[in-house]
């Protein structure tokens, strides 16, 4: 992720609460940041001397029997589902709704794999296609997939896993848990509602992908669960260009990659360095099993690396990991518990508790992406034509559905200033419903759901934000990222 690149020192924090003080409010809209609502995620003692992970689930896609959907699955987060939809009443009707979700579950990043790892990974069970194809006529394309091999001729190993996997790769598992995120919306919005239509309609709904190849993975999957007649046929995923990509985020925004590099993951600030050092010898444990180097910046500048490398492991019913050479030497239960709670800790410490500075620079590298959101609730609200017309792009569409990554989803969860800031796991969901009111509640109103139920922020223009009156979310946004994100690219460059 380009914003973890270390970039020298820029900012002090007392000149960051003076630029939030300066704009902290848009007529009666109020822009400043509050704190997340008290939380054991943000507690170090019970992160370094607790047990468990608050009831959080990390081995497996299926919850337990017994426990309710809507807890937290790292594996296959909540989401929007007919079972547990919460209806709005008569009195509102849906206009627009818009979805931003994590890619599934996949195998790690190689660079979160151990130097020597001491068992295979195998993808043979799924294809990563891959091809061009003139439009719209011309020969035709052969359905092309990537075949992961090694030969003997040669003579270097790959980082991390040997096997056919791509690191990273949407794993099978991930595929199946994609494909029944999207029958599970369209029960919602297509079975429940009848808001969507029966079938595929460029016009009617459109779906975008990020830069990394794991969006697109997920969305051919998701397209087919919400569509099944779309299963082998032609359907645009909408994508900007790489150096510009508002959804991953990729765009380059020094001021904010700065504010996040002084406070979080890389950076000297005691606020974080508290817990590092606090966890420093269960990095010692960790890096002594695994063969990881005590100085290797990747893996200690925070717990990212090992998070990824033992959580991928466990949602894929694979062992904890051992030594290479002493084979009782593995990596404990309770230590890969430690792991996520540190990990749980850092998210909310980055995106939320650490103070002003997170709302600042969530603004800064995600504000392009509400610029377009809040473009597109305002389309839907002046939209006079029929949905029919158009196309993928038209401000007609009725139903926009955005592929992406813990990364945007903790950005943006920063910016509503959610009361409780988790790292948001494999399918993570947000979603943005727009409602017209008639009789005595005339006017248009927003709802927010976020792991499928009402979203709370700790922000009190925006509250629960269950049919909060969008021109307050509109201010808001506009407050702080300015209509069509005109206020970013100053912010972005030090203005
Ligand atoms: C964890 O417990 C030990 C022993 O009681 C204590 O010294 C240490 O300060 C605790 N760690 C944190 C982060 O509170
Ligand atoms: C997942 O972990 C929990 C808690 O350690 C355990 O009770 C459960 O059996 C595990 N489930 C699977 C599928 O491994
Ligand atoms: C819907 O709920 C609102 C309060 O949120 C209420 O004022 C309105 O009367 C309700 N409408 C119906 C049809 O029940
Ligand atoms: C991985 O492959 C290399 C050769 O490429 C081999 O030396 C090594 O034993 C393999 N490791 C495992 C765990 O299979
Ligand atoms: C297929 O490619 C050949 C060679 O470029 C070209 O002559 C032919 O017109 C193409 N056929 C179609 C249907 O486009
Ligand atoms: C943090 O401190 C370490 C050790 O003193 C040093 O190597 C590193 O460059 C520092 N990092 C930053 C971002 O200042
Ligand atoms: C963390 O440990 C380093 C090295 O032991 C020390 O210099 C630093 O003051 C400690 N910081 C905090 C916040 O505990
Ligand atoms: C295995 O464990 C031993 C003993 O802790 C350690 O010295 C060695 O580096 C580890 N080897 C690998 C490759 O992980
Ligand atoms: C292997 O690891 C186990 C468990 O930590 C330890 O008891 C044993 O002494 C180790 N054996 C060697 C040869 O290092
Ligand atoms: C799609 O619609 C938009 C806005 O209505 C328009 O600007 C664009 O040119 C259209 N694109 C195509 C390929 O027709
Ligand atoms: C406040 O919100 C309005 C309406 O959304 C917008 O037009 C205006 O630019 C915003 N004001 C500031 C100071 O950003
Ligand atoms: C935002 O962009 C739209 C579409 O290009 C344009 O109609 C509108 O005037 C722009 N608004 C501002 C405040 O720049």
């Amino acid at each position: 992720m380009r914003f973890s690149n270390p970039i020298p020192l820029l900012f002090t924090l007392s000149s960051i609460k003076s630029f939030v003080a300066s704009q902290s409010t848009n007529g009666s809209v109020d822009l400043s940041w509050y704190a997340p609502a008290a939380s054991q995620i943000d507690n170090l003692n019970t992160v370094i001397n607790g047990s468990g992970v608050y009831g959080f689930i990390f081995n497996s896609s299926v919850l337990p029997r017994g426990t309710s959907y809507g807890t937290y699955d790292w594996c296959n987060m909540p989401h929007v589902r007919a079972q547990e939809y919460p209806r709005v009443n008569a009195s509102f009707s849906l206009q627009y709704v818009e979805v931003i979700h994590r890619h599934h579950k996949r195998t790690p990043y190689a660079a979160n794999t151990f130097p020597i790892e001491s068992y295979p990974w195998y993808c043979d069970d799924e294809g990563l296609f891959y091809y061009g194809k003139p439009l719209p006529s011309g020969n035709g394309s052969a359905d092309t997939y990537w075949s992961v091999y090694t030969s003997s001729s040669n003579p270097l190993a790959p980082q991390g896993f040997n096997g056919t996997c791509q690191f990273p790769q949407i794993t099978r598992g991930g595929l199946d848990d994609s494909w029944q995120h999207g029958k599970d919306l369209y029960g919602v919005y297509h079975d429940l509602l009848d808001f969507i239509p029966k079938h595929y309609d460029s016009k009617a709904v459109s779906y975008r992908v990020t830069n990394n190849v794991i969006t697109s993975q997920v969305a051919g999957m998701l397209i087919s669960g919400m569509y099944p007649q779309t299963s082998g046929r032609d359907i645009p995923l909408l994508i900007q260009p790489d150096s510009i990509d508002s959804l991953e985020p990729a765009y380059t925004c020094t001021t904010a990659s700065n504010l996040y590099s002084a406070y979080g993951s890389g950076s000297n600030a005691t606020g974080w360095l508290l817990h590092l050092n606090a966890s420093a010898p269960l990095y010692a444990s960790l890096d002594a099993l695994s063969g990881v180097s005590p100085t290797d910046e990747g893996f200690h500048m925070s717990w990212d690396h090992y998070f990824d490398n033992l959580s991928s492991r466990l949602c894929h019913a694979k062992p904890l990991p051992c030594n290479i050479t002493n084979t009782t030497l593995c990596v404990t239960e309770a230590q890969a518990e430690e792991v996520f709670r540190l990990g749980e800790y850092e998210y909310s410490y980055i995106y939320r508790a650490a103070g002003p500075e997170t709302l600042q620079a969530a603004v800064g590298s995600y504000g392009i992406w509400v610029a377009e959101l809040a473009e597109n609730l305002r389309h839907a609200v002046n939209a006079s034509e029929p949905s029919s017309v158009g196309n993928a792009t038209s401000e007609r569409v009725r139903y926009r559905h955005n592929v992406a990554h813990d990364g945007s989803l903790s950005r943006l969860l920063a910016i509503l200033q959610v009361e409780t800031m988790v790292w948001p796991g494999m399918g993570s969901e947000v979603v943005f419903e727009l409602y017209e009111g008639k009789d005595h509640m005339q006017g248009w109103y927003l709802r927010v759901l976020w792991g499928g139920q009402v979203l709370r922020s700790s922000n009190p223009s925006l509250g629960v934000m269950d049919l909060v009156p969008v021109q307050t979310v509109l201010d808001y946004f506009d407050g702080l990222v300015g209509v069509n994100a005109t206020k970013i690219p100053g912010i972005c460059n030090g203005g």
